[in-house]
């Protein structure tokens, strides 16, 4: 039987987002759990009138990226190579969290962003054939990937002459409160256009700003 409650060391975490902390599982190297970090402020008003928010609370991105996860394997009938497995949920001294697929990088580190590695690299042929790729990859599973962003897709290698592969580890779900994306196709590749157009847009100017600073 799996572990239940786990102990998480509280500064331990090895990257954070805006709204989540992110954990090694201490039982399962493949694994990280994610917790949602608490809120500041108590849920406001806007929890109150919204259904989903109601009833998922600070639980509702979850709630929504699963809802998109399982619509993706629903659709296509597999797993999807792009996106970390997701695991449940676990109890932990920080909170319930969620178990998701660790993706690494060639040292056997957590993989890298997106913004990191272009900060690195620049935005290369190869890279943006790579990014490319992933969004082709989005398409072909319709997701719809509210914050299809650079600090939201790590850059996966299993060891150094491995090769490369995007994830894109969080910002799935529509979130808005209508949600013509998840039905209407034309709508939904307009704006999928327009993502990829910024996040390549984005990328552009985090290289060139690398460049530009490794100047002498
Ligand atoms: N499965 C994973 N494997 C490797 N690294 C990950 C994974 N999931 C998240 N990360 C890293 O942890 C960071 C924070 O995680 P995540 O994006 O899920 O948090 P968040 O608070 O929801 O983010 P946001 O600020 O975008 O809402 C990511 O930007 C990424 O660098
Ligand atoms: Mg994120």
């Amino acid at each position: 039987m799996m572990k239940r409650e786990i102990y998480l060391e509280p500064d331990s975490s090895l990257a954070q987002g805006g709204g989540r902390s992110v954990y090694q599982h201490p039982e399962q190297p493949d694994a990280l759990i994610k917790i949602i970090r608490p809120r500041k402020s108590p849920l406001g008003l806007s929890y109150k009138m919204r259904p989903v928010k109601r009833r998922f609370g600070t639980f509702k991105t979850a709630y929504m990226e699963y809802e998109e996860y399982i619509a993706a394997l629903a659709r296509s009938g597999s797993v999807p190579s792009f996106l970390p497995m997701m695991l449940g949920f676990v109890g932990t001294n920080l909170g319930v969290g969620m178990i998701v697929e660790r993706i690494n990088g060639p040292q056997g580190d957590l993989a890298p962003s997106l913004t990191q590695y272009a900060a690195k690299h620049g935005l290369t042929d190869t890279l943006r054939a790579e990014v490319n790729a992933l969004v082709d990859q989005i398409i072909a599973y319709e997701i719809v990937a509210f914050d299809l962003t650079a600090r939201n897709i790590v850059v996966a290698q299993e060891h150094a002459e491995a090769p490369r592969q995007l994830m894109l580890v969080d910002g799935l779900s529509e979130n808005t409160f209508i949600r013509g994306k998840v039905w209407i196709k034309p709508l939904y590749l307009r704006w999928i256009a327009d993502k990829r157009r910024a996040l390549l847009q984005d990328l552009e100017a985090t290289g060139k700003a690398a460049n530009t600073a490794s100047l002498p």
